[in-house]
């Protein structure tokens, strides 16, 4: 059968207002490039004439300026799920335009087909080749590609021509059964193959394929800070420290690891030091630095869902690509992130905060409380089921007007029953073992900025009698109260609950 090749155009003009369009790739890798943006076109002509036109929009994880970027622009999204991370589509969803909800991305692929967001309409799938029978080499990410390929009722397929070498072995296509009928994941250890390197779309549902040569536009990151690279080394040293004292096993644990310049420093930090072994990663991403430290040796396999690898480390990647091949698989999102697996692979989780509370709950997604940033990802997938779970932040924020460690967590995605070792530019709090006074006591012992640790230990005396968790309604939102009419945390008052407390005496 032989499938025709169309322009983005004429791809764009096959999807409708209010369709369900699921997209392969996860982060910006694999996720398609070309389609979004005539989409984006197509949705403002019509609205110039008028005409409603918005779609649901399904995706891995985040995407890139051509996808999230120009269809929020363009005021082209009704709904988006389950994380996203470009400045325009966060300020969508913050004025309302943009109905988000956030999701765990282990989740979304089952939850889709067991029907409770109705069916897919289009697919959008990144091949780097194809044949005539539907055979379909994905690009550097999968995200949901199965499940929607499976699912949708037309495909686009959007040929890339950028990646110079063929992906062809770095893929583990696999859909498991669904309940009643699912069985384990078959995954013992970071390396076994379980699926297909080819997905298989039915060629009849596929209505064209779309050219394309764009590259993913990632850009390394930047150098990271005092503050991050004390953070790192704050991580590296617990975990040698593990190590030595025999909670760690000598062998050492599957390490995942969060994006951005955090993660970095410790991928880094971890590769420098001579205590730890040789390790492996079982992740949703790998970024540069894992590349590198498997040039150097001391990461000998990663189990990815995507290779979110700069521009400039893609090339060299694809240069040396043969070196790879037999230590790099990526699997679908809801394998990579699959809590079944974490828990038997016994995964050392290390994730972000935005904030955190002196009892170990942690906010990785709501500014303040109320505003979205990116979206929960795949942290819970992994926090929740690893053997050590480790959130890490910056203990201030806008130079000191906000304190990351707070009386109370304004939103929770991780509770204390996720949260093992919270860590600072400060220091290392092991939360393992400990009441919630404890934990507090520990939290604001080590992860506190001094500028807040006072304030925190007054919170702490708010609660006279002896109870389980001494929180105090009252003041539990004192700083956050200041920062809003003050601008600072710093000018937080516990003087209404002090006066209760005294009234009550
Ligand atoms: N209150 C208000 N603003 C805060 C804040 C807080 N407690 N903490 C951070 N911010 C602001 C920062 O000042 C910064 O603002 P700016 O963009 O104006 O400079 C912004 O939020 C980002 O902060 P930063 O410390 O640079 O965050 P980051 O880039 O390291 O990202 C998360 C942190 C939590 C947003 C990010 O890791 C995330 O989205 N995590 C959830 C998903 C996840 O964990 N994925 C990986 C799973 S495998």
């Amino acid at each position: 059968m032989s499938i025709p090749f169309i322009t983005a155009e004429e791809a764009a003009a096959c999807i409708n207002n209010g369709d369900n369009v699921g997209l392969s790739g996860f982060t910006a890798s694999g996720t398609p490039k070309v389609v979004t943006v005539a989409l984006a076109k197509r949705a403002k002509e019509l609205h110039e004439k008028g005409e409603p036109f918005k779609i649901n929009l399904f995706s891995g994880a985040s995407t890139n300026d051509h996808v999230d970027g120009e269809l929020a622009r363009a005021e082209a999204v009704n709904l988006r799920t389950p994380y996203q991370g470009h400045p325009d589509s966060r300020k969508a969803i913050n004025c309302g335009q943009i109905h988000y909800f956030d999701y765990h991305l282990s989740h979304l692929s089952q939850d889709l087909r067991y029907g409770f967001f109705g069916p897919i309409d289009v697919a959008i799938i990144e091949a780097t080749e194809m044949s005539p029978n539907g055979d379909v080499i994905l690009g550097a990410g999968l995200g949901m590609a199965p499940t929607i390929a499976a699912m949708a009722k037309k495909v686009i397929i959007e040929y890339s021509s950028y990646y110079h070498t063929s992906f062809r072995g770095f893929h583990d296509n696999y859909i498991p059964a669904d309940p009643p009928h699912r069985r384990e994941i078959p995954i013992y250890k970071p390396s076994d193959r379980i699926g297909s390197t080819v997905l298989h779309i039915d060629p009849k549902k596929i209505i064209g394929i779309v050219p394309s040569n764009a590259s993913e536009s990632i850009k390394p990151f930047a150098a990271g800070d005092e503050t991050t690279e004390r953070i790192g080394a704050n991580v590296c040293h617990f975990l040698a420290e593990q190590l030595r004292q025999g909670e760690i096993p000598k062998e050492f644990l599957p390490i995942q690891s969060g994006v951005g310049n955090v993660a970095n420093a410790v991928l880094y930090g971890l590769g420098e030091n001579p205590e730890i072994p040789q390790f492996q990663m079982y992740t949703e991403v790998i970024q540069d630095a894992v590349m590198h430290l498997m040039e150097e040796g001391k990461c000998n396999f990663a189990s990815t869902c995507a290779l979110t690898f700069s521009d400039e480390a893609m090339l060299s990647f694809m240069d040396n690509i043969d070196f790879f091949r037999d230590k790099i698989l990526m699997r679908p999102g809801e394998i990579s992130n699959s809590p079944e697996i974490v828990r038997r692979l016994g995964l050392i989780a290390m994730n972000t905060a935005l904030e955190a509370d002196i009892f170990g709950n942690v906010n990785s997604t709501h500014v303040l409380g109320t505003k979205m940033m990116n979206g929960i990802g795949g942290s819970a997938d992994f926090s929740r089921n690893a053997y050590l779970s480790i959130f890490s932040c910056p203990s201030i924020q806008k130079g000191g007007k906000i304190s990351a460690i707070v009386p109370m967590a304004s939103h929770v995605d991780h509770s204390e029953h996720s949260v093992k070792v919270l860590v600072t530019e400060q220091g290392v709090a092991d939360l393992r073992g400990k009441s919630p006074r404890q934990r507090a006591e520990t939290i604001i012992e080590n992860c506190v900025h001094p500028d807040y640790k006072q304030l925190m230990w007054d919170y702490l005396k708010l609660t006279q009698k002896p109870i389980h968790t001494p929180h105090n309604l009252h003041a539990a939102f004192a700083l956050h109260e200041a920062f809003a009419e003050t601008g600072d945390m710093r000018n937080a008052d516990y003087g209404r609950a002090e006066r209760l407390n005294e009234t009550n005496d």
